[in-house]
């Protein structure tokens, strides 16, 4: 069965069953709307809300292009995804499909890699948020936080109080129970969904050609260095197979949630870029915190429409903050539970059915990080580490294709290995177009990892324990 060493891999089998371990139980009480609403709720935010801005100012309108290049990207991924998720329904993601393909020693590494990408982002996010909300306060009632509470110490400001509100309050809910959490998502995603109809309907309603010229000033670079930005926008499908553990009927449910909730989101990037530039032109957008907004106030005069876009921002915005930081706490609650972090970690609280202890230490280490640490290289470093997990999942879709031929798959990737390898391709492509200053950062917390899971993972695995058997 396991084989010894850095590349034991763990077992399918087990790793469902141990799922269903006493005391270890998540609750089953999600289903195909919510999981996809998750999606939507993780994928729909600070991209579209704020990264629009930084792609108009790097591609020009071309920026089009370059939300349907990140999209393309991503679909072959998100099958990959679906695959993994419907054929190994346990907590974790992407780091506990490495742990039954590649082994433990890669699997820490992706586990490691996802607490960047999520934990990280909740920060990044959150301190989106708590800008939105300045603006969306400016824009109704004239009034704004100063900047001392208002924003990190390298941003001007003492630390971002808003930001750790959003954080705390979020902990709070996720603690309280994911049905709950789940429904409260849900009423997010329709409000955040319809104010961006709203965006398109008024931009179509004042659109001109004459932001279109020229199409696309730096050329297909241009396009692709915005689509290694933009990428962030789609961030999130993967969330959906975070929860697999929680979802009633995983395998129907999860594929069409992950496919479905980045076609919903695909379609709406489009007509909302499109229609931005309809109204304002990329030098309007590129520097604004709220770039949607100006649209509507600089671009098209409408500043009662801007008030109403950057309180749609907040909400969105509080969706994407739960989803990934759900997602954060179950692949934290998988590595525990399998040993590479502190076991007791993983007790999931008895009245709640939650990770509770677990999700308050996370809230409060993420709370500190948004307080200090500013935006600016956050969605850089987000994207490295989410295209690295794309890379390992497609590559284990192949590998566990070979060495699990039988295994039941629900959902299988059609034409493997060439739509996961294309899905590499793709992954690798954006990575190499992200600056080398995010390729160095990537690389100290990788090796901050490995001395970690020396130290600790690698001796109190369960799998070299026998606590796996
Ligand atoms: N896709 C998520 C967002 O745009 C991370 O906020």
């Amino acid at each position: 069965m396991a084989k010894a060493g850095v590349f034991a891999i763990r077992d399918v089998g087990s790793l469902v069953d141990r799922a269903g371990e006493e005391g270890a139980e998540l609750k089953r009480a999600v289903g195909r709307t919510q999981l996809t609403a998750m999606g939507v709720g993780a994928i729909i935010g600070t991209g579209i809300f704020v990264v629009i801005g930084k792609g108009a100012g790097i591609a020009g309108p071309a920026v089009i292009l370059s939300f349907v290049l990140a999209a393309v990207a991503c679909v072959f991924s998100a099958l990959s995804y679906a695959e993994l998720a419907s054929s190994i329904p346990v907590s974790g993601s992407a780091y506990t499909y490495t742990y039954a393909t590649l082994g433990e020693l890669v699997a820490w590494v992706i586990g490691w890699d996802l607490i960047l990408e999520y934990g990280v982002s909740v920060a990044g996010i959150a301190i989106g948020w708590g800008g939105n909300l300045n603006a969306f306060l400016d824009a109704a009632f004239g009034v704004a936080l100063p900047d001392a509470i208002a924003k990190s110490p390298e941003d001007g400001g003492v630390f971002n109080l808003p930001a750790v509100v959003v954080v705390l309050a979020i902990t709070f809910l996720l603690v309280r129970g994911v049905s709950e959490s789940a429904r409260v998502n849900l009423v997010m995603v329709g409000i955040k969904l319809a104010v961006l109809v709203f965006f398109i309907v008024v931009a179509f309603a004042n659109f001109s050609t004459a932001n279109f010229q020229p199409f696309a000033p730096a050329g297909a670079d241009g396009v692709t260095a915005a689509a290694a930005i933009i990428f962030f926008a789609y961030i999130g499908f993967d969330a959906v197979s975070t929860g697999s553990e929680e979802a009633r009927n995983p395998a129907r449910d999860l594929p069409w949630a992950i496919i479905g909730s980045l076609v919903i989101c695909t379609v709406f990037y489009v007509l909302t870029t499109v229609g931005a530039l309809g109204i304002a032109s990329p030098d309007q957008m590129k520097d604004s915190d709220a770039p949607l907004a100006a649209a509507l106030d600089q671009g098209a005069g409408m500043s009662w429409a801007a008030g109403i876009l950057a309180l749609g921002a907040v909400v969105a915005i509080t969706s994407v903050v739960l989803v990934i930081f759900y997602g954060q706490t179950r692949i934290f609650f998988a590595m525990c539970r399998d040993g590479l972090l502190p076991r007791r970690m993983a007790t999931v609280n008895q009245r709640y059915g939650t990770p509770a202890r677990l999700t308050i230490t996370l809230g409060v280490l993420i709370s500190i990080l948004a307080a200090l640490i500013p935006l600016g290289t956050i969605v850089e470093l987000v994207n490295i580490g989410t295209l690295f997990a794309f890379v390992v999942v497609n590559i284990g879709v192949i590998v566990l294709r070979r060495t699990r031929p039988d295994m039941p798959r629900p959902y299988r990737v059609p034409w493997s290995p060439v739509l996961p390898l294309i899905g590499v391709g793709f992954a690798v492509y954006l990575m190499s177009d992200l600056p080398l200053d995010t390729w160095i950062r990537f690389g100290v917390w990788l090796l901050a990892g490995l001395l970690i899971y020396g130290l600790y993972g690698y001796r109190h695995s369960l799998l070299r324990t026998g606590g796996d058997r």
